[in-house]
């Protein structure tokens, strides 16, 4: 029998984890192959997330997923042959890596049939949320905040100020029309949360023009919602690309009083989601590996040392012939 709400360790029991994306940037690799599967070292981003999600103390993850991308769930099979055949080998650890997936949280797929935007996908999963559910959880499996552990913050700033808790960062001016950005003032001076890094959040807007940003304090694939986002979801109207917003409904929650605050998160940030943010977590998380930092740290040196050569090389190639 499932947990009530009150018995998971922050009340969160659902995470929501929006996987329908085609993947664009990363052609050709996710015609075959859902971006969400690909390895950071060996394992799926999608499994990190689950890791995290568990770590909260969700039990469940509803997986929104395009209705040709059921690989995604796969991954959270069972695989009875493949553990047999590895446990007659004796291949223990490979066995533990094959079933941690499945063991770490209960997956549900839910199927968005049409890209209508990441607040229709959300609003989707309303639909597998139990009655007692008041809050749940949205992980966007592009964004790898590390180190873990930040929805647990946002979790303890909901448990002392109610309403929505979502995870910021501040990015450079430059940068800020990627994102949802926040509007902000300061929380009151006698809480006992530290005011430099929660924050009252009193407008949210989906990717400004530079001009038009309110900071540069921006969403980044984290938020602690309450239950009335779904109802908020289902009143607004297709906003920035002509997409459903999930930004425009936490502003509309906003403008009727629900109190959203945010965590500004001061640690690292990956994104997963196109090469150019990729490969750095590749090494990242490689050069931590027990097995694979050594050698990996040293074949960085070696490539950068060639680069720089062969740099070295055309600039003075350059001199000699102007
Ligand atoms: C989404 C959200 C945006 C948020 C971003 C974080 O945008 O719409 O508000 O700042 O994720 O990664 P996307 O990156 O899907 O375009």
């Amino acid at each position: 029998m499932s947990l009530s709400s009150h018995e998971h360790p922050h009340g969160v029991k659902t995470v929501i984890v929006p996987a329908a994306g085609m993947g664009t940037r990363f052609l050709p690799a996710t015609k075959t192959v859902p971006k969400e599967l690909l390895p950071v070292v060996d394992t799926p981003g999608i499994e990190l997330i689950a890791e995290e999600a568990a770590a909260l103390g969700a039990s469940r993850m509803a997986v929104i997923v395009a209705p040709n991308k059921q690989e995604v769930m796969r991954h959270f099979g069972q695989f009875p042959n493949l553990v047999e055949t590895l446990s007659e080998r004796g291949k223990d650890e490979q066995v533990a890596k094959v079933q941690r997936a499945n063991q770490l949280i209960q997956p549900v797929a839910v199927e968005q049939a049409k890209p209508l935007g990441l607040g229709h996908a959300v609003g989707l999963a309303e639909s597998v949320l139990d009655d007692d559910e008041d809050v749940v959880a949205v992980m966007l499996p592009d964004d790898l905040v590390m180190p873990f552990g930040v929805l647990e913050k946002m979790a303890r700033v909901r448990a002392e100020l109610g309403g929505s808790v979502l995870c910021a960062v501040n990015v450079s001016p430059e940068e800020v029309s990627n994102y949802g950005v926040f509007d902000v003032e300061e929380i009151a001076a006698d809480s006992d949360l530290p005011a430099a890094r929660v924050k009252r959040v009193v407008g949210m807007v989906e990717k400004p023009d530079v001009d038009d940003a309110p900071s540069t304090l921006v969403a980044t694939g984290r938020y602690l919602l309450d239950r009335a986002i779904f109802d908020a979801l289902k009143r607004i109207t297709p906003g920035k690309g002509g997409e459903i917003q999930l930004t425009d409904a936490i502003e509309l929650m906003i403008t009727e009083g629900h109190p959203v605050h945010i965590v500004v998160h001061e640690g690292k940030r990956h994104d997963l989601g196109n090469p150019a943010g990729y490969i750095p977590a590749c090494v990242d998380f490689g050069l931590s590996h027990p097995t694979y930092g050594p050698a990996l740290r040293k074949a960085i040196t070696e490539i950068l040392a060639e680069h720089d050569a062969a740099e070295h090389d055309a600039g003075e190639a350059v001199r000699t012939t102007s």
